[in-house]
């Protein structure tokens, strides 16, 4: 097929539009990926589960890391939610890993999106990798 030179500017643009359209698909832990409910059931179950090794603070504490500040949040810094989710499904509790259902860790890291000061928004953490994978998290806006 021979695309004159006016098509072949409408097939450059219509891709960078689209791949324009999908990056703005994306959101952020900026645009409130969870809700204060959401957290509130994560705090009980952290507490249960994650507060005995990272501490109630989630300072954490011997050799468990600290799950909030600057130092926690570089590491995970534009990388997809779905890392940390499946970080904390795989290897936690690390006493008991795998035990804890997808919605629980999804609550749990609602929780830790609260302690580490993002907003809540209208939606709660979806329990779906999928979806999740579309979040990044984001130590700055
Ligand atoms: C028995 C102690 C213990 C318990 C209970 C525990 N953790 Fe951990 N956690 C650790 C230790 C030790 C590390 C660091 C070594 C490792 O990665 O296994 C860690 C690492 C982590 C990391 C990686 C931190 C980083 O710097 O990236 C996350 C996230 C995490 N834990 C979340 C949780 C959550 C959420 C729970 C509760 C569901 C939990 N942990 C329960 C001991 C524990």
């Amino acid at each position: 097929m021979k695309v004159s030179g006016i098509g072949a500017i409408a097939i450059v643009w219509a891709v960078a539009a689209a791949a324009h359209m999908s990056a703005q698909a994306g959101k952020t832990v900026w645009d409130g990926v969870y809700t204060e409910a959401q957290a509130g059931r994560g705090k009980k179950l952290y507490i249960a589960s994650c507060a005995a090794c990272h501490q109630e603070g989630m300072q954490g504490a011997d050799l468990a890391p600290a799950l909030k500040g600057d130092e926690f949040l570089l590491l995970w810094n534009d990388r997809p939610m779905s890392d940390l989710v499946d970080r904390v499904a795989k290897t936690m509790p690390q006493d008991a890993p795998g035990t804890l259902s997808p919605e629980a860790n999804a609550d749990i890291v609602a929780y830790m999106l609260q302690v580490n000061r993002f907003p809540t928004g209208a939606a709660e953490l979806p329990a779906d990798a999928a979806a999740q994978n579309t979040i990044s998290i984001m130590r700055t806006k």
